[in-house]
C-alpha cells in the first residue's frame, strides 16, 4: 500500500509545490540498498520555488535569519540556506550578532522590528545559541505567523495531538517527504527515531505516528537499543553519534534515514549509519546528501507557505 501524504503535503499543495519524482532507482555499489538522495529532491523543491513565483507575483518571500556568536556549523548551515534562496529567486539577509554584543534586550528589539516588517515573512534564529541564553525564551518572541522553523509551542502542540499544522519542522517534513518519494510507506510499519529533541527527534516521530507508523521514540536512556533496532522497518536516527549504528543491529530489508551528521576525531564527515549497514538495508539516505539539502529545501517552501498563504 502506498501512503498518502495529503496532511504532510496540504500546505505546500495548496500554493501549487507538487511531490518530485525521483526517477530511476539508484543503488550503493556492490549493494541492492537504494541511495535514498535528498539533493534531487531539494534541487526540484528550489526550482519550483522559482516557478511557482509567476503565480504569485505581488509577493517575494523573504527569510531573515539571526545568527549570534562565531558557532563555525551555524556559519556554514546559513551560508546553505542563503544560496538556496538565491535559487529559489525568493529574498533572504542574515543579521549577525557578535557573542560580545548580544543581550535577550537587544535580541528581543531586533526580533521585535523584523515581527513588524510587511516584507519580512519568516524569521530564523539559529541554533545553537550561546549558553547564557534561554533558547525557548528568544525564540518565542517571533510572531507565529513568521515561525518559518515551526518551532514555537504552537505549531509543534499541533503536530503533537495528531494534526499536519501548516508549517512543519524542516527536518521532519524533509524526512516524510524522503520516504514518500521513495516509495516507503508508514502504515503499521515500526518506526524507530533515535533522539528526542525538541527541533528533530520528537517532530520526526510526531509525524511518523500521524501517518499511522508504529512509534518508538528511543533517546540516551534507551536500554539494549541493538534488540530495539532488530524488529524496526524504518529507523530515523538523529543523535550525532558517528557511525554507532553497526549492520549487526539491523532487521534485513529495513530503511534507514540517517539525520547525524558529525566531523569525526579523524576529521572525516559521518552520519549515525556506519557504511556496511548498506548490506542489511532496502534504502538508505547517504550522509551528506541526504536529509540535510532537504532540510534547507523545506525552509524556502516553509516560507513560500507564509508568504502565499
Ligand atoms: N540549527 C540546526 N538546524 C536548525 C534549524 O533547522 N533551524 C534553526 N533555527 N537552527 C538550526
Amino acid at each position: 500500500m502506498h501512503l498518502s501524504t495529503k496532511g504532510l503535503w496540504e500546505y505546500p499543495s495548496q500554493i501549487g509545490f507538487k511531490i518530485p519524482d525521483v526517477g530511476e532507482p539508484q543503488y550503493y555499489k556492490d549493494s541492492e540498498c537504494r541511495i535514498l538522495d535528498g539533493r534531487v529532491i531539494a534541487k526540484n523543491l528550489v526550482a519550483q520555488c522559482h516557478r511557482l513565483k509567476e503565480h504569485h507575483p505581488l509577493v517575494i518571500p523573504k527569510l531573515v535569519a539571526i545568527l549570534v556568536g562565531d558557532h563555525a556549523p551555524s556559519k556554514i548551515y546559513v551560508g546553505r540556506k542563503m544560496k538556496a534562496f538565491e535559487e529559489a529567486g525568493f529574498a533572504s539577509e542574515v543579521i549577525e550578532i557578535p557573542e560580545k554584543n548580544v543581550s535577550l534586550k537587544g535580541l528581543n528589539e531586533t526580533i521585535e522590528k523584523l515581527n513588524q516588517d510587511p516584507l519580512v515573512h519568516g524569521i530564523l534564529v539559529q541554533l545553537p545559541l550561546p549558553d547564557f541564553l534561554d533558547t525557548h525564551e528568544v525564540i518565542h518572541k517571533i510572531h507565529p505567523s513568521k515561525d518559518v522553523d515551526g518551532f514555537l509551542d504552537g505549531y509543534l502542540a499541533q503536530l503533537a495531538l495528531g494534526r499536519f499544522p501548516p508549517i512543519i519542522p524542516c527536518t521532519a517534513l524533509g524526512v516524510g517527504i524522503l520516504l514518500q518519494c521513495y516509495g516507503i510507506s508508514m502504515p503499521s510499519q515500526h518506526v524507530v527515531v533515535i533522539g528526542r529533541s525538541r527541533h528533530v527527534g520528537r517532530p520526526c516521530a510526531w509525524m511518523a505516528l500521524n501517518q499511522d507508523a508504529t512509534l518508538t521514540l528511543a533517546h540516551s536512556k534507551t536500554q539494549d537499543l541493538p534488540n530495539l533496532l532488530k524488529t524496526a522497518d524504518v529507523i530515523i536516527s538523529a543523535t550525532g553519534n558517528p557511525w554507532f549504528i553497526q549492520p549487526e543491529f539491523l532487521k534485513s530489508g529495513a530503511v534507514g534515514i540517517d539525520v547525524g551528521i558529525s566531523q569525526d576525531t579523524d576529521k572525516k564527515i559521518k552520519g549515525d549509519f556506519h557504511p556496511d549497514c548498506q548490506k542489511k538495508l532496502r534504502g538508505l539516505s547517504p550522509v551528506p546528501g541526504g536529509v540535510g539539502p532537504l532540510t534547507v529545501a523545506m525552509l524556502c517552501v516553509n516560507t513560500a507557505i507564509l508568504a502565499w498563504k
